[in-house]
């Protein structure tokens, strides 16, 4: 057996509001939520065919390449696996900015490749990493989890050009369409890009993610998926969202609404980071001590180094986080009083 030290999934999940998973909390409008009672006997007992078929149509068509730049696995979690298991040789360096997906190292050491995190999250601070570590892949997320950074395109590009493979790990951008690698895609046969349904889409517990690239790359990356590793219950739940002309506009909209919110919410406690994502995330002079404070009260968030950051939650998430704000801002001040 070798000897790794991983951390064993599912987690636990703490009862309150959980606001540290970038679950989406946007409430379903009843036309999409009547149907999602269409599975029939035929979805269940047969392996997966036509809605596969559709859903890479549809998914195709929504990121403007075709069908065939396309791989789809349960969520882009098993993205970023095949990508490590398909492009690393043992003891392969993989280097993600800091902070970045907690993912990135898990999968890269499944690999046997060995995981390098750059000093921060600069421009500057990855071109000396990659000068230093000659990494066989750059693997980031951008919109960057935690902090909500979005990375400037031509960076990026230039970036493509200093390393074997580039992967670009995009499951927060359906918020910022505008700022995809996906048009690069012609333009650099190194570059990958990974979306989901998971996040904009809110469709989590579908598990279906996307790989985008070109199409020689995805032949070879097609290799090293099993036969029907998606659900064809999931694939049809997917179509639903995707043929809804206006579901994706109408959540974007929530979230920016309630963004501004969140973030009026906790700037009484902490510097918020501007973001487009489904989070936000909230430096703090005490981050164990406010994340502590809040978790007491039922309110989750994931702790970080120097902050915390919290999911978009609805209009009840809030009411609760804010009262719990309250609280802390009232011992701070009986504290210091
Ligand atoms: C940056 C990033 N990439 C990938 C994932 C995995 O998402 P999923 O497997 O649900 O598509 C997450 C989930 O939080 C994420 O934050």
């Amino acid at each position: 057996m070798r000897q790794v030290k991983l951390p064993i999934y599912p987690v636990v999940y703490p009862t309150g509001h959980r606001l540290n998973q970038n679950e989406s909390q946007f409430p379903l409008p009843d036309r999409i939520m009547s149907q999602l009672d269409s599975v029939t006997y035929h979805d269940l007992h047969e392996y997966p065919v036509e809605p596969i078929n559709e859903l890479f149509e549809h998914y195709a068509a929504y990121v403007g390449v075709t069908p065939e730049q396309l791989l789809v696995g349960c969520g882009s979690d098993e993205m970023i696996h095949v990508v490590t298991q398909a492009l690393l040789a043992p003891s392969d360096i993989v280097l993600s900015p800091a902070p970045d997906f907690s993912m990135y190292p898990i999968f890269t050491t499944i690999a046997h490749g060995h995981h390098i995190q750059a000093v921060d999250l600069s421009y500057d601070g990855i071109i000396d990493a990659i000068e230093m570590h000659h990494p066989k892949l750059l693997l980031l997320s951008n919109p960057n989890n935690p902090t909500g950074k979005l990375w400037n395109v031509e960076e990026l590009a230039h970036l493509a050009s200093l390393v074997p493979y580039l992967v670009v790990d995009e499951a927060y951008m359906d918020f910022t369409p505008g700022a995809s690698m996906i048009p690069l895609i012609a333009k650099h046969p190194n570059l990958i890009v990974l979306r989901t349904m998971s996040k904009a889409f809110g469709l989590a517990n579908v598990r279906i993610g996307f790989m985008v690239t070109n199409i020689e790359l995805a032949q070879y990356f097609r290799q090293f998926i099993p036969p029907f590793n998606i659900s064809g219950v999931s694939a049809k739940i997917c179509n639903i969202f995707l043929k809804d002309v206006t579901y994706l506009q109408e959540t974007i909209e929530w979230h920016d609404e309630m963004r501004q919110k969140w973030a009026l919410a906790f700037e009484s406690i902490g510097h918020v980071f501007p973001a487009t994502t489904n989070f936000l995330y909230v430096e703090l002079a005490q981050p164990e001590v406010v994340w502590s404070h809040l978790t007491a009260l039922n309110v989750h968030t994931s702790k970080q180094p120097t902050g915390i950051r919290v999911t978009i939650g609805d209009e009840t998430a809030l009411k609760f986080t804010q009262e719990a704000i309250h609280q802390y801002v009232e011992s701070m001040n009986v504290k210091n009083s």
